[in-house]
């Protein structure tokens, strides 16, 4: 069976921002920055992005395409009869555990943006402060919604990659891009709006804490879905003429974008209000529909973001599903529609449940002090990906070598591109994007 590819260039940056883009742009990034000091935080994301994720990046495109396989599948094609193929296999657990909470969340969205459109969120200038406490706590209603969520993942999925992905990535992504442009600009000429501003972008040194430097590692790697095998997996379907150095840079550039304007359209209209601000699911089921009854556009407005919100979130979600899903395709054969079925319906499904039932009647069943949903939360983001992407520089940097690097980020030759950057860009992913992950990871553990 010939292997799928993106149809072209435009194709595939929608496809890697669609997976990038997600809850971390909108909950985390703005309330990150705010509190650990602004731009002084912008500027450390800003050189983790450029020194740690770009080689990250770039490393995972590179065992992608040139494998033309899956995560698991690709490491045994570099590297046979290997342990290598153990860093495919917990690649494969990462998007597991994130699906399985992603689509918990993904109902809540699809909940709230049915209860705007019917404007029961906020009618007569008031919302339900506790609506979300109501919602999360109960048992079937959060679920059916989770089980919504999956479906669509599931069914866009099983359409393939152009004509499922693709296709779905083309139209949502730009639709994404404008209406969070519009919310921003609408927020920032809000009456006191300038206080929000002030809190995201004020430099402020003195709040830059090592701790601080961990969260952005963190984020970048979460927000640019690193170290979870996404990035392998959907440069497995570029064509061996787009350019990757091109893909790993605009890629990042545009998930940063986005993650400045979600904090622009969101911190300015939290503080105009006179509202706390706050990140995670407080910040957007809670904080943001007080906001809305105190604006008189309000029920417009929340449509439009509650869209936005759930946008992101599909198109980060079908990203994850894929990866597991081209695992399975690729190394049992068995057919795209089957595959979907069988990893939702006995992989994600449960472990879903799991995760909706965690925030509400088993919220007293915890694991290191974490309930199920903030576990899987936390092991995914702070251990999977962060081992899993120091494991792929490490492969690529000291593995495949110089000559792979160099073939695939010139195409064997045919793309015009300067010797002296690829000697840069090896020399980041051999020694100093591993070096900064270990410092890193070190230091937070001292
Ligand atoms: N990048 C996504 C976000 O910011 C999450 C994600 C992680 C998606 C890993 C795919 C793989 O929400």
């Amino acid at each position: 069976m010939k292997r799928e590819s993106f149809g072209g260039r435009f194709a595939v940056l929608v496809a890697m921002v669609g997976s990038a883009v997600g809850l971390g742009n909108l909950w985390r990034f703005p309330y990150l920055v705010g509190r650990n000091g602004g731009a002084a935080f912008i500027i450390v994301y800003l050189v983790i992005a450029l020194i740690i994720c770009l080689p990250i990046m770039l490393s995972e495109e590179i065992i992608g395409r040139r494998s033309e396989s899956n995560v698991y599948g690709a490491f045994r094609k570099l590297a046979p009869k290997s342990k290598w193929n153990i860093v495919g296999i917990i690649s494969l657990i990462t998007p597991i555990l994130i699906m399985s909470f992603y689509c918990v969340v993904g109902g809540w969205i699809i909940y709230y943006l049915m209860q705007s459109c019917t404007f029961h969120l906020v009618h007569g200038g008031a919302t339900d402060p506790d609506m979300f406490g109501k919602l999360a706590t109960r048992t079937w209603t959060p679920m059916i919604y989770a089980f919504i969520f999956l479906f669509l993942t599931g069914f866009i999925i099983s359409r393939g990659v152009q004509k499922g992905i693709e296709k779905y990535s083309k139209f949502l992504m730009p639709l994404l891009f404008f209406c969070t442009l519009g919310i921003a600009i609408y927020s920032m000429t809000l009456p006191g709006s300038s206080e929000g501003l002030r809190f995201l972008f004020k430099p402020d040194f003195s709040k830059l804490s090592l701790n601080a430097i961990f969260e952005a590692l963190g984020q970048a790697f979460f927000s640019l879905s690193l170290g979870s095998g996404l990035v392998i997996t959907y440069s497995s379907y570029i064509k061996k003429n787009e350019s990757l150095v091109y893909t790993a840079f605009s890629t990042s550039i545009m998930d940063t974008i986005f993650a400045l304007l979600a904090g622009m359209a969101i911190m300015p209209a939290v503080f105009a209000f006179g509202m706390e601000p706050s990140q995670g699911p407080s910040l957007i089921f809670i904080t943001i529909p007080l906001i809305f009854a105190k604006m008189a556009t309000g029920p417009i407005v929340a449509v439009i973001f509650f869209f936005v919100v759930f946008v992101a979130a599909i198109t980060s979600s079908i990203s994850l599903l894929e990866i597991v899903t081209s695992f399975a395709c690729d190394q049992y054969g068995w057919s795209r529609k089957n595959a979907v079925i069988i990893i939702t319906s006995l992989v994600v499904l449960p472990l879903m449940v799991i995760c909706s039932l965690s925030t509400g009647v088993l919220s007293n069943f915890t694991i290191f002090g974490k309930n199920i949903f903030d576990l899987f939360d936390y092991v995914s983001a702070n251990v999977c990906m962060i081992l899993c992407a120091l494991a792929f520089v490490i492969f690529v940097g000291w593995k495949l070598k110089y000559e792979s690097v160099e073939d695939e980020l010139s195409n064997h030759g045919s793309l015009r591109i300067s010797p002296a950057l690829i000697k840069t860009l090896f020399f980041l992913i051999k020694w100093v994007a591993p070096i900064a992950i270990t410092a890193i990871i070190a230091m937070n553990f001292m």
